[in-house]
């Protein structure tokens, strides 16, 4: 039964409408989007769906496929809600200033949660497309982004960036999605990894993840605090990386800096070998970003060092952590006629160390945010 059907069952009535969202991937450009960074994320197959309609009494009611449990009920002016219905109760909170109404939504997911592949995200954007378009509140995407961000902000309490809500409303199909986090806008950047005879694994290390749990908001902190002790606005700004290094007392904030600072070039690097056609290449690229998730900026975990060396020694072009860090999923692009030898060699590590099967993914490069029907 299709969400559709669920919810004319659950809510006696049919939906007027289902939306759909992505999650993402972020090719390269980690932790620089509350930096005033760049950011390269596709949106994946997978992603969430809502089915919903209009209430008249000012109350929204929402209930979840996987999540089981009651319906959660709350007036959309606001109310306490916890767990996964804080997102859509947020959504709508914030929605209300712009005079959406009363809902009841079903919420129906295949994307994994937990795995770094921005469930949560995709969860706003599906719910703030079917509430603009159940009451014909006109928004453009760029600042629904903005709206789901405050809505984590606010009702989650989680401090993160633009790039997740970004790239499920408006990334494209067979594109990456080039988004400069201070000015917000964005370019399409053609990625294709098939056409061009590679494989990008998308590999869920089955690691737990959470973004609620301090690691994050204190490296959005330390960042905050080099950049105040530079005299930048933000650590986008820091042109003269040696020089930068070299006023910094505190090594941690400068492992900080090294990251966040290098981490830009490789965006526009990367960026710059996609528009040539050499994809390819980069999975140096990939691996050097690994490297200084991992050292510099400490957010790696022990599953996706061992995918990264795995599958590197396997002759994979390169890997990295994708997300926030903590737990969560790796990318791995590999020559496509070496992608089942990879893949091996990943199984075989983490067997190797008893660790719980990964799981693998299809990264394709997916269509964006929409109405389904
Ligand atoms: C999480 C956040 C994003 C971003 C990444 C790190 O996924 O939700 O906004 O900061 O971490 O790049």
């Amino acid at each position: 039964m299709n969400v559709r059907e669920r919810f004319a069952e659950v809510f006696g009535r049919p939906p007027e409408g289902v939306w759909r969202a992505p999650g993402r991937i972020n090719l390269i450009g980690e932790h620089t989007d509350y930096n005033d960074g760049l950011v390269l994320p596709f949106a994946l197959p997978m992603g969430v769906s809502v089915a919903a309609a209009r209430r008249d009494d000012g109350v929204l009611e929402v209930r979840s496929l996987q999540a089981g449990g009651e319906t959660v009920r709350v007036p959309v002016a606001g109310g306490s809600v916890s767990g996964w219905a804080t997102y859509p109760v947020g959504m709508a909170w914030v929605l209300h200033e712009y005079g959406i109404g009363g809902a009841s939504l079903l919420v129906d997911s295949d994307l994994p949660q937990g795995a770094g592949l921005s469930s949560s995200a995709a969860l706003l954007c599906a719910t703030g497309l079917a509430l603009c378009d159940l009451y014909g509140v006109e928004v453009e995407r760029p600042e629904l982004a903005r709206l789901a961000q405050r809505a984590e902000w606010d009702f989650a309490g989680v401090p993160s960036g633009l790039m997740d809500p970004s790239a499920s409303l408006l990334a494209t199909a067979g594109h990456a999605l080039m988004l400069d986090c201070r000015s917000g806008l964005s370019s399409r950047v053609p990625f294709a990894p098939e056409e061009a005879g590679l494989t990008l694994l998308a590999i869920d290390t089955r690691a737990g993840h959470t973004l609620a749990d301090g690691g994050y908001a204190r490296r959005r902190a330390e960042c905050e605090r080099a950049a105040g002790l530079l005299g930048v606005a933000a650590l986008r700004d820091v042109k003269d990386l040696a020089g930068a290094l070299g006023s910094l007392r505190d090594p941690v904030l400068r492992r900080r800096v090294q990251h966040v600072v290098t981490e830009n070039h490789r965006v526009e690097a990367a960026v710059g070998l996609l528009r040539a056609g050499a994809a390819a290449e980069l999975g140096a690229l990939l691996t050097a970003s690994h490297l200084s998730l991992r050292d510099q900026f400490e957010v790696s975990w022990p599953q996706a060092d061992a995918v990264v060396d795995a599958a590197t020694r396997a002759g994979a072009r390169g890997g990295r952590m994708v997300g926030g860090g903590f737990g969560g999923s790796v990318i791995v692009l590999t020559a496509a006629d070496r992608a089942e030898r990879t893949r091996a060699a990943v199984e075989e590590a983490f067997a190797a160390r008893g660790w719980a099967a990964p799981a693998f993914l299809a990264a394709t490069p997916s269509q964006g945010a929409r109405r389904l029907a």
